[in-house]
């Protein structure tokens, strides 16, 4: 894949920059990056807070011959493929909560919204948006507590091209291994390795039917399997539900 970086000082949101350069025939590999955002938004309706100069915000616009149904995979991938290209550079033991949210400790600095463009015929693009926390001094009031940012956990300034460049790196190479199966099976023993839920308590916040259990992993659709007190095991969709800890946020 040839990554072609396109830069705008301020956008709305880069994912909506993208899903635009995506309309009009942008190729794969095409990488919508601002230095802010003035409508960042996040998973769930959520908004997410995109001050100028600190962070990274960046969507990427895919295009896998893939069945629809397989692309929620992607997120994971680039979950993953961040942590690993975090790790990598800083030394710093950057975790996962699934389905797509990288944390330090209990402390999240990464999260990643996913939208597709499909019609019968199948996919026409994908867009991965991500955004990294990275030189973030403090966090306004609700924020506290929760989220974290590279430079508050190593404590010097971090280089933001250099943190890109580890996670699209990351990137390239772990969707090819993911194109290969059209699954995560060349993936899943590496997410599952640095999954912070991993044999821990969870609430899975299904509004239809919420219940607890304990988290055992991710299988190679990117479902998190979780053991109910009786025994049975329940494959939840990250599109669904998502989770707590049965007592925090991881
Ligand atoms: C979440 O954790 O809720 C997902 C957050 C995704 C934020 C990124 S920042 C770049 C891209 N543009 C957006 O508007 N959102 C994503």
């Amino acid at each position: 894949m040839n990554m072609n970086i396109c830069f705008r000082k301020e956008v709305d949101s880069t994912n909506d920059w993208a899903k635009q350069m995506a309309e009009e025939g942008a190729p794969e590999g095409t990488l919508a990056l601002a230095d802010s955002q003035v409508l960042g938004r996040g998973r769930r309706g959520r908004s997410w807070e995109s001050p100028a100069g600190d962070n990274l915000y960046m969507s990427l616009i895919l295009r896998p011959e893939i069945p629809p149904e397989k692309a929620s995979g992607l997120t994971l991938v680039m979950g993953l493929s961040a942590a690993q290209g975090i790790t990598d550079v800083l030394r710093v033991p950057v975790k996962i909560k699934w389905p797509n949210d990288l944390v330090i400790g209990e402390k999240k600095f990464c999260g990643i919204l996913t939208e597709m463009s499909a019609s019968r015929q199948g996919i026409r693009f994908v867009v991965i948006g991500i955004g990294i926390n990275v030189n973030n001094s403090s966090f306004p009031g609700e924020l506290q507590g929760k989220a974290t940012s590279l430079k508050l956990e190593r404590g010097t300034v971090i280089d933001k091209e250099v943190i890109l460049d580890a996670v699209m790196t990351a990137f390239v190479k772990n969707y090819k291994i993911f194109l290969k199966t059209q699954d995560l099976s060349g993936l899943v023993e590496e997410y599952n390795r640095i999954l912070v839920n991993r044999n821990r308590p969870v609430r899975v916040l299904n509004p239809a039917n919420p219940f607890e259990g304990v988290a055992q992993g991710i299988n190679t659709f990117g479902e998190l399997l979780v053991e109910r007190a009786d025994g049975s095991v329940t494959a939840v969709y990250a599109g669904e539900v998502s989770i707590r800890g049965a007592s925090s946020y991881v």
